[in-house]
């Protein structure tokens, strides 16, 4: 799966099923904002542009329930299913 990360240039990195995209992005060298990595702080937060991905766990709490309604994604916690474009919100 092909990941783009667009912030002030765009990025793409190649992500496995079952990885997210925080990880992957700072395995290949990629800065991405992030503070906890668990999901709590909400730093990773991200819009998604277009693709899916899985459902974020409960215990995501870096982010509300309408944010998700609206498109957004914790990086450290997203596993995407297929191509996915994703927006760095700072
Ligand atoms: S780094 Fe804290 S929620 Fe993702």
């Amino acid at each position: 799966m092909t990941i783009n990360l667009i912030s002030n240039q765009t990025k793409t990195i190649s992500v496995a099923e079952n990885q997210n995209v925080l990880s992957i992005a700072q395995q290949q060298g990629i800065n991405m904002s992030y503070a906890c990595s668990t999901g709590y702080c909400g730093s990773c937060k991200c819009k998604m542009v277009s693709g899916k991905a899985a459902e974020l766990p409960i215990s995501a709490s870096g982010i509300s329930h309408d944010e998700i309604e609206q498109g957004y994604t914790l990086a450290c916690q997203c596993k995407p299913l297929g191509d996915l474009t994703l927006l760095e919100v700072d």
